[in-house]
């Protein structure tokens, strides 16, 4: 195990009618101004902004409204916002969505602080040394933004999709999740924030440090408890016990506590965002439902070991199988079993199998033609991720531009 440092200072307000209690918290951050980040439109519809927003004007709160906030967000809204913030002199920002909206809102925060280009932090041109407080009101469980120091934004200009990481700095200074709120989710992006969740774990999980046996065992156990719960919030959405679980398994999955102790991975999530990023019609988490199988499958060839014991612990692949070879039956019957230990690559493999089996079961899409890319453009594809994310990328199995070519062409 790594040396490492886990500060989490994020106050998570978690359950029913949570949202009452929004003006209270940014009281108690001290927020007086605010600015209300929102999206295209469910936030409204659904009741959940109303009710946010009464709740900060009865704490005696003003409040600024910035919305439309669309998914794979852009800078041109963060640069908005940053103008109202100077403007209206606003001291706190409270994003009420999903990561699209969080991210917009703490590049915002970030942004408005500082006298140069907001995007200098996201292109590693400056850290981030201070930023407004950021509050969140959750209504999908996905991105994980409401626990994480990251920022997701595209910069239209070349389709420049960064992530912005930071250790303390952008952590929201509280987080309301009610699991209500996610039942107005269409089911496809809540399958979408599924994947999304399970693939944070595996950035983290699939590592080459040795002896993490408590960071292994916490994200095989939330890797578990993601696959036992989905289904039955795919089969009712108002299962609220089952969204619950789901939601936390979310922020859980990317607050840190997963990767504690170990080098992580992110190569999946990088070859993603070139996805997304030139397809901003794609969403993040279908995006990775095609691209995390084509990763595995292309790392394991390498280095099958982690992904067999994924296999075994968290997609339950059994280790030997009854050989049912015609020579072996006399011994069969004469009550003596027969079993063949399975190697590393085949455990793998069939951990690979069930993995995409469970992605499909939620409805899924796993290749360019079904996340509805026709004619990807491949070469372009690879130069940008390499360009952007530098070569080689990833740790689990270092991959040059020749593998995540190779990973591309196997999503034709
Ligand atoms: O815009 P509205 O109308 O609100 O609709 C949204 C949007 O269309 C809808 N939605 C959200 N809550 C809803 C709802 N519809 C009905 N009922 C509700 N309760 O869901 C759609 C997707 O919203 P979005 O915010 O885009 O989803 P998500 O949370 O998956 O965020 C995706 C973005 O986060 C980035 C992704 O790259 C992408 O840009 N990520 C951010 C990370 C971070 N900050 O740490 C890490 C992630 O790996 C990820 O890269
Ligand atoms: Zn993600």
């Amino acid at each position: 195990m790594d040396n490492f440092t886990y500060f989490a200072p994020t106050k998570f307000v978690f359950g029913r009618d949570t949202q009452k209690r929004a003006g209270e918290l940014a009281r108690e951050f001290g927020g007086t101004r605010v600015l209300v980040v929102y999206g295209g439109g469910s936030a409204r519809r659904s009741g959940v902004l109303d009710c946010v927003e009464t709740s900060l004007r009865e704490a005696g709160i003003t409040i600024f409204e910035m919305g439309g906030i669309k998914p794979n967000p852009t800078d041109d809204r963060v640069r908005e916002g940053i103008d109202i913030v100077r403007r209206e002199n606003i001291d706190m920002l409270i994003a009420v969505g999903g990561g699209s909206v969080i991210d917009t809102a703490k590049g915002i925060a970030c942004g408005a602080l500082y006298d140069g280009d907001f995007w200098d932090f996201y292109c590693g041109k400056r850290p981030v040394e201070r930023a407004l407080p950021v509050g969140v009101v959750l209504t999908i469980p996905a991105a994980g933004s409401e626990g994480s120091g990251n920022s997701v934004i595209t910069l239209r200009e070349g389709a420049i999709k960064l992530s912005l990481r930071t250790e303390v700095a952008l952590r929201p200074k509280f987080s309301i999740m009610n699991p209500e709120l996610t039942e107005s989710l269409p089911l496809y992006q809540t399958a979408c924030g599924i994947v999304d969740m399970m693939a944070h774990i595996f950035e983290r999980y699939f590592t080459n440090t040795p002896d993490c046996e408590v960071t292994d065992r916490v994200a095989e156990g939330v890797l578990k408890s993601i696959i036992i719960e989905a289904p039955k919030v795919m089969a009712r959405p108002d299962d609220y016990q089952a969204r619950a679980n789901i939601m936390w398994a979310a922020t859980l999955a990317h607050n840190g506590i997963c990767g504690t102790g170990r080098r992580e991975d992110w190569s999946s999530h990088f070859i993603e965002h070139e996805i997304s990023a030139v397809y901003p019609e794609v969403a993040h988490g279908a995006g990775l439902a095609a691209v995390i199988p084509a990763w595995m499958e292309h790392v394991a060839a390498v280095n099958p070991d982690k992904v067999a014991q994924f296999a075994e612990r968290v997609m339950g692949v059994a280790t030997h199988e009854q050989d049912e070879d015609e020579d072996e039956l006399s011994l069969l019957d004469a009550g003596i079993a027969i079993h063949r230990t399975l190697s590393t690559a085949e455990i793998a493999a069939n951990g690979i199998d069930r993995l995409r089996q469970f992605f499909r079961s939620l409805g899924m899409p796993y290749d360019f033609g079904s996340l509805g890319i026709k004619e990807p453009d491949i070469p372009a594809l690879v130069a940008a991720l390499h360009l952007h994310k530098g070569n080689p990328i990833g740790a689990y199995v270092p991959l040059t531009p020749a593998d995540t070519e190779a990973i591309y062409r196997r999503l034709l």
